[in-house]
């Protein structure tokens, strides 16, 4: 794959399913697989609007018309982080859904739901301490399964970087755990500043937060 003739541009309306459909792919195959179609086109784009509503800077790669993987990143002022107007009104109304759903879900439904939710929590609890790398965060950077290995998540690590810099910040953080592609942060020189064990109930999850210069 040669990424050279992608595009990367602000997330637009029409870009919600397809971020979703690349979240799902990666995440929530299994609510497919065990058939539950209106479950898993909840959560995929629940958690894309989620990410979306607290990102004011928004990368968008697309080739030939087709949305191939997104960076969305958001920027703190004061220690709490900046909203996204465009993309607060798709999250209430998606947010209220996830909510009633999640009423009657079993457990690995609701984790899929709000399990990102409760990984901003802990965000936002890091970023209220004042640390110097919370100055804004790379939510969330997915690329589609057969654009990985490309270079188009280094693309658009360093286009989030120009744009964080644009923005005044010159650190930033991100949430990976030991069971994600937190190898790839090491690769592009983020170092790993916190590991929170808190969520350890006996499976060994660790959440670790990395930090970057802008
Ligand atoms: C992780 C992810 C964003 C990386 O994007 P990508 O386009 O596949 O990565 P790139 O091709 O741009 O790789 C850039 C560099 O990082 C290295 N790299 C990529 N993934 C890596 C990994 N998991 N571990 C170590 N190094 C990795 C590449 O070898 C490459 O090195 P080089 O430029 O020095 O040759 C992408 O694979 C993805 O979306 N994965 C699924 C979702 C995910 O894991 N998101 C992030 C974690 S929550």
């Amino acid at each position: 794959m040669n990424i050279e003739g992608i595009t990367l541009r602000e997330a637009v309306a029409d870009d919600l399913d397809a971020i979703a459909l690349i979240y799902n792919s990666l995440w929530c195959n299994w609510i497919r697989k065990a058939g539950a179609w209106e479950d898993w086109a909840l959560c995929g784009r629940f958690n894309a609007a989620m990410q979306l509503q607290r990102s004011p800077i928004t990368l968008v790669a697309e080739r030939n018309g087709a949305v191939v993987g997104a960076c969305l990143v958001g920027v703190f002022e004061n220690g709490a982080p900046v909203k996204n107007p465009r993309w607060q009104p798709v999250y209430e109304e998606l947010l209220a859904k996830a909510t009633e759903r999640a009423e009657t879900a079993d457990e690995d439904l609701e984790g899929s739901l709000f399990g990102d939710s409760r990984e901003k929590a802990t965000a936002d609890r890091f970023a209220a301490t004042g640390d110097e790398y919370a100055q804004a965060q790379i939510n969330l950077i997915v690329i589609k399964p057969e654009w990985q290995g490309a270079g188009l998540g280094r693309r658009l690590v360093e286009e989030a970087r120009r744009r964080m810099g644009e923005e005044g910040r010159t650190k930033f953080f991100l949430m990976s755990d030991n069971r994600s592609n937190y190898h790839f942060y090491d690769h592009l020189g983020m170092a790993r500043i916190a590991e929170d064990h808190s969520q350890d109930t006996g499976d060994n999850f660790i959440v670790y937060i990395y930090g970057g210069e802008a």
